[in-house]
Order: C-alpha cells, then structure tokens, then sequence
C-alpha cells in the first residue's frame, strides 16, 4: 500500500524513543509529521520523508493520531497546551514512563479538550521498535485502539490493549518494571564478584540467562499463591532465604564489594519470619509489602 493511503500520523518529542517510533512509522509508509523542542533532532527523520511542524499546533492538527514520547506527563501536557485547540476529535497516544496518577491526570486534561486519550508503555529499548515480539501495552478509549491497532502495531508486534481505565498501561509499567533496578543490581555485583577473580563478566552471561529462565517459570506459582493468599505449601521458605542471606556477607568480605543494597530485602525477609511467616513461601514477602511500617 503507498503512503497515501495509509493513516498519517503525528509523533511530538524526538529524543531516543520518540525518533525510533516516528522511524517506524515512516518504514511502514505513514505520513509522519514530527514536532521536537530542540529542532535538530527533527533533521534524520526529515531526511525519511518526514514533515516537521514548526509548533506543537501544527503538529496535531497534521494528523488523527497523535503519538507523543516525551520524559514525563508534565512535560508532555506543557508541551501540547499551545496545541490543546487542535486536539479536539483526535487520538491521542501518550507513550512515556510515569505513575497511574500522571496518566489518569493526562486523561482528564485531553479528554477536557476533547481527545480520545489512550496511553501506552513500549517494553523495550528504542532499536526493538517495529519488531514482531516488541510488546507495548496501552489502557484508555477502546475506541481509539480498535480504530488505530494496524497503525499502533506497526511499533511493536506484540500490541496489547489493558483496559478502558488511562491508567493501567502506567500501573502495569510500574508493576512489570519493579523486576528491572534489583535484576541489574544483582547481574552488576556478580560482575565485580566474577572480576574479583580475574575472569570476566562476559563468562557469566550463559548462567545468569539461565537463572532468568528459571525465575520466569517459577512466576505463575508465586502468583497464583499471591492470588489464593496460600503460602502454607513452600518450594522456598522465607527462612531459606534468610538463611541463604548469612552468605551475602562472607562474598562481600571476599571479593571486597560494596553489597549493603541487600540489607532492606534481609530486612524484609525479617520482618515476614516476624511476622509469622518464616516456614512460608517466600512470595509471602507480598503480605509485608502490602503493610508498610506494620507487621502483616
Ligand atoms: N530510551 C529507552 O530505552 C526507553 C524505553 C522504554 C520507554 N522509554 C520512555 O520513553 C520516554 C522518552 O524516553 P527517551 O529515551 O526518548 O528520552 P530522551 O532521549 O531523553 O528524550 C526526551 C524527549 O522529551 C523531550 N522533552 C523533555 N522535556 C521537555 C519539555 N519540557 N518540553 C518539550 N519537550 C521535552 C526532549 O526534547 P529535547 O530533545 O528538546 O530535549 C526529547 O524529545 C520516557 O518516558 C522513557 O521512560 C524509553
């Protein structure tokens, strides 16, 4: 199909993320007009066969679909304010990182100015953009999704909608990515542990993949005891762990690492054996969690 007859669609905010969706977009023959606060960033995808739009009104009123990538829903509400005129009867799409409560603030300022908001989260780094497993999930007017799925999945083939709540895509965003900080953390210190050997990180790759595999298929066991509230039956107490914890100590003195990042999940783990919980499963962890400064 050529580019005429393919739905044109507007992306504001050019940074890494912003360029490599407005790349996309372009590859799949859209009409793309493009809109970023520092200009220059515009220039490659101009260069593609985009059209870049002197202000964010211009900008929207180019397109239906309006598809915005800044760094947060502040940013991205002062930046479409000049432009809140022309987003009446359009889509708009917010795909930045930030709390539930940015979306659904978001929602109600587009939605005032007669947007159809939905908002979404992009599982991947910039370069994944367009593959057929890159997921992106989004939560808002399903109207807006059904009508824009073919465009939206051109982003990513692995295109989920939630939900009609604006907020879930920023809920799920920060629910998925609580794994990613501790997951780094943990690979960074067995890269110092390794090095402190003499070999390399590069050698732990293999094992450390590995051991994200087992955790993935030890997830839907753990929620499911979340979710039944059941933890009497454990493949791994909250005291093996503790136990296991005694060990964290002797590797720090051995290989000289800084490891007091462990000390509020042996705290945790604490709390839980305290709590009651010692012979349970570990996922019971959850029931202190929900239970900040009180025992659960
Ligand atoms: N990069 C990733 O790996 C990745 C992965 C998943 C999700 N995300 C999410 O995608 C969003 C964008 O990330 P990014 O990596 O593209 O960030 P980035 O490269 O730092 O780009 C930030 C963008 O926001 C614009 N911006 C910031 N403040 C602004 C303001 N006050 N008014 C107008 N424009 C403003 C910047 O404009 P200027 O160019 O003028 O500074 C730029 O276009 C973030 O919410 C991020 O969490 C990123």
């Amino acid at each position: 199909m050529s580019g005429q007859h393919r739905t044109p669609v507007t992306v504001v905010g050019l940074g890494s993320m912003g360029s490599a969706l407005a790349e996309a977009f372009l590859d799949a023959g859209h009409p793309t007009t493009v809109w970023n606060r520092t200009p220059a960033k515009a220039a490659p995808l101009v260069a593609k066969g985009a059209v870049h739009a002197p202000t964010t009104a211009a900008a929207v009123a180019a397109s239906p679909l309006v598809v915005t990538c800044l760094t947060t829903y502040d940013q991205t509400v002062a930046a479409l304010a000049p432009a809140a005129a022309a987003l009446r009867g359009r889509a708009l799409v917010t795909l930045n990182s930030g709390s539930p409560a940015g979306a659904r603030e978001t929602a109600a300022w587009a939605q005032g100015h007669g947007a159809r908001f939905l908002d979404g989260a992009v599982k991947n780094v910039p370069a994944a953009v367009g593959a057929e497993d890159t997921l992106l999930y989004y939560g808002g007017d399903e109207g807006v999704f059904e009508e824009f799925a073919p465009v939206l999945r051109v982003l990513g083939g692995d295109t989920v909608y939630l939900g009609e709540d604006a907020d879930l895509a920023a809920l799920y965003e920060m629910a998925v990515g609580g794994t990613l900080l501790p997951a780094l953390v943990g690979f960074f210190q067995g890269a110092a542990a390794v090095q402190a050997r003499g070999l390399t990180a590069a050698s732990m790759v293999r094992f450390t993949v590995k051991w994200f595999e087992m955790i993935n298929s030890i997830l839907p066991g753990f929620a499911d005891e979340i979710d039944r509230g059941a933890y009497g039956e454990p493949a791994s107490s909250v005291n093996m762990f503790l136990e296991g914890a005694e060990h964290d100590g002797d590797l720090a003195r051995e290989a000289n690492l800084d490891m007091e990042w462990h000390r509020p999940f042996h705290d945790l783990l604490r709390r839980a054996a305290d709590a009651g919980h010692g012979e349970h499963s570990i996922s019971a962890l959850t029931e202190v969690l929900k239970n900040p400064g009180r025992a659960a």
